[in-house]
């Protein structure tokens, strides 16, 4: 195997088209473009993705995505390596057009051709962004993902854990929602329980009681529900100052139990490095949280850059690099997946987020 490999990396599972061009030279990543167009606008009026509008949209952009980044690298085709393509979960319209995108290239060019899960692209970006070693303990958080993950190497994952429901990220929206503020719902309720008091309104801390590494979020937005609900009946309105306190209630409610969750994954598979991903670890509480959580045991607490955090191509090229060195590339038989359990030992999760099933 070449000691330097350059990869381009294709994303489109959920609602980002994204084309990245990724190198590794002497075990070390180096980003050399990293496009990323979201879709936001496209979906606000419907309250979610739409997976039929984020399909059509991720056909008419991936190859202009891709050419973007090719040029943004300053490389031509020829100049690379291999192509990597998240093959799943996600979307399957919105899969598919990134897989057909990368067998036409890999085709015309003869280039390798990689698939690669979406979680494996999350769970593998500390190697990427801080030359980690394995193995170590990733936490994704964001709208669509929630998972305790031990990266054993770079197709060597265990789930350990993750939401039977709602993914946290999802639940930031619905309370959002629930209390008329904007989308998406993370960073407006962070900006109200800023000002509120996170004592006032009593909220469960949900499946803390069990064992194990599994979290519920469904539960705790219903909980928010009822209490603004119950303040409202009391009230005749909610005042400005009840919306922060019960913004306030919800993420302490969330931290507590990401907190304490991960504090039994640490203890009971102690690792050097703890890491988090996904739009969620944005949270200035949630990650001061974590990062003491870990400062206490001892353990390397890592969040990559948020660019690199949310839905990028760079982690896709990045795992795509990993795996072909591991296992080689994929033939024109590569399928797109809109399940794909990363780990193939553990039973799959239930839930279904709002971006599309989870694995
Ligand atoms: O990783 P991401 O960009 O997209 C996927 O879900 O794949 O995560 C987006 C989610 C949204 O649900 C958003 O509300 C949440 O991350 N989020 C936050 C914050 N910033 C974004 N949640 C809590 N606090 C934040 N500051
Ligand atoms: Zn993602």
């Amino acid at each position: 195997m070449p000691d330097s490999l350059t990869f381009l990396g294709i994303e489109s599972s959920c609602d980002d088209t994204a084309a990245a061009v990724v190198r590794l030279t002497s075990g070390r990543g180096e980003i050399l473009s990293s496009v990323v167009e979201g879709q936001t606008a496209l979906h606000a009026a419907f309250g979610g993705v739409v997976p039929e509008i984020a399909a059509r949209a991720h056909a008419e952009r991936v190859d202009l995505c891709v050419e973007r980044a090719l040029a943004e690298a300053g490389l031509p085709l020829a100049a690379l390596d291999g192509i990597a393509v998240t093959a799943g979960p996600g979307l399957i319209g919105g899969v598919l057009s990134g897989v057909m995108c990368a067998k036409g290239l890999a085709a015309a060019t003869g280039l390798p051709l990689v698939g690669v899960n979406h979680l494996a692209g999350h769970a593998l970006t500390p190697r990427l962004t801080d030359g980690i070693d394995y193995p170590y303990l990733m936490l994704l958080v964001s709208g669509g993902h929630c998972q305790f993950l031990r990266v054993d190497g770079p197709d060597d994952f265990t789930r350990l854990g993750g939401s039977i429901d709602d993914a946290p990220g999802e639940a930031f929206d619905k309370v959002a929602k629930i209390l008329a503020l904007p989308q998406p719902g993370g960073p407006s309720v962070q900006a109200e329980a800023e000002r509120g008091d996170a004592k006032r309104i009593p909220l469960p801390r949900p499946l803390l009681d069990r064992p194990g590494y599994d979290l519920s979020f469904s539960g705790l937005k219903t909980a928010v529900l009822r209490a603004r609900d119950g303040l409202m009946a009391g009230l005749g309105g909610l005042r400005q100052q009840d919306r922060a306190d019960l913004c306030a209630a919800f993420q302490r409610a969330v931290a507590d139990v990401l907190v304490e969750k991960s504090r039994r994954a640490l203890t009971d598979h102690p690792v050097r490095t703890f890491a988090v991903a996904g739009g969620v670890a944005a949270n200035s509480e949630i990650r001061a949280r974590l990062q003491a959580l870990c400062a206490g045991l001892d353990t390397v607490f890592l969040a990559p850059p948020l660019r690199l955090c949310t839905d990028n191509a760079a982690m896709i090229a990045w795992a795509g690099i990993e795996q072909f060195q591991l296992r080689g590339a994929d033939d024109m038989t590569l399928v797109a997946r809109p399940r794909w359990p990363l780990d193939k030992r553990s039973p799959a999760l239930i839930g279904s987020g709002k971006k599309g099933a989870k694995a």
